[in-house]
């Protein structure tokens, strides 16, 4: 799936076009994105979903973040996780508080409840990164991250994780392994096919369901 540029505006909300724009051309791509992640995943128990790239700056949160919201407003509850635990955005696009979110919960710190947010956006809840911690391999690759995700899935339709590039991050490797599909993003023209090829033979140890590639064409 090959997605175009997204016009340029000083808004915060710049790259959620599928919210500000709902019936434009890129909207539709998302939607198209979406209905072909329906096709994998038709059973409520394959509902998680991580989206990571070979390399840095590719558009994961970018891409994830409409597709949340394409999701959330075709009447789907989605939860969108900010598992970049050192490069976090998801509370700046979504205008929500990172006191309390993801790393806290997994600490022990805080309960689940109170780390989930909600948005603007009716069906879509956000568990933001939370307080910076110097340890996430450890933290997503724990037994408390497997359980936090079997918590969640039975109660969304569909549950997003953004996560740092599979390339560098050992915990993308971990997050790989406890989600039921992988979708990479890469770069039209700048991921080169060595780096794409090295990410899908890693998610391949990692044992997990490459489902599907977005070329973001940026
Ligand atoms: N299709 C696109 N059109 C225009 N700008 C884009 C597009 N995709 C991404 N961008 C811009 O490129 C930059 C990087 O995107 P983004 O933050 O989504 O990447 P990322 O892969 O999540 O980065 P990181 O590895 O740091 O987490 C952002 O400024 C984003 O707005
Ligand atoms: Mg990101």
């Amino acid at each position: 799936m090959r997605l175009m540029k997204m016009p340029t505006t000083n808004s915060k909300k710049t790259h959620l076009l599928t919210y500000s724009e709902p019936d434009s051309i890129i909207s539709d791509q998302f939607r198209t994105i979406r209905t072909n992640i329906r096709f994998l995943t038709n059973d409520k128990e394959n509902n998680i979903i991580l989206v990571t790239s070979p390399e840095d700056g590719e558009g994961k949160s970018t891409m994830i973040t409409n597709l949340a919201v394409s999701i959330a407003t075709q009447k789907e509850k989605v939860l969108l996780i900010d598992a970049n635990l050192r490069g976090s955005i998801i509370h700046r696009t979504f205008y929500v508080p990172n006191d309390i979110g993801l790393a806290n919960v997994l600490k022990g710190y805080a309960p689940l409840e109170t780390a989930v947010t909600k948005t603007d956006i009716e069906q879509l809840d956000v568990l933001t990164s939370g307080t910076e911690v110097a340890n996430p391999t450890e933290l997503l690759g724990s037994a408390n991250m497997t359980n936090l995700l079997k918590e969640v899935a039975p109660a969304y339709d569909m549950v997003l994780i953004d996560s740092p590039t599979i390339l560098k991050s050992t915990e993308t490797r971990e997050l790989a392994n406890q989600c039921s599909g992988v979708i990479l993003v890469v770069t039209c023209g700048k991921t080169g096919m060595a780096k794409l090829m090295e990410a899908k033979r890693i998610l391949k140890l990692a044992h997990a369901k490459l489902m599907g590639v977005i070329f973001n064409d940026r």
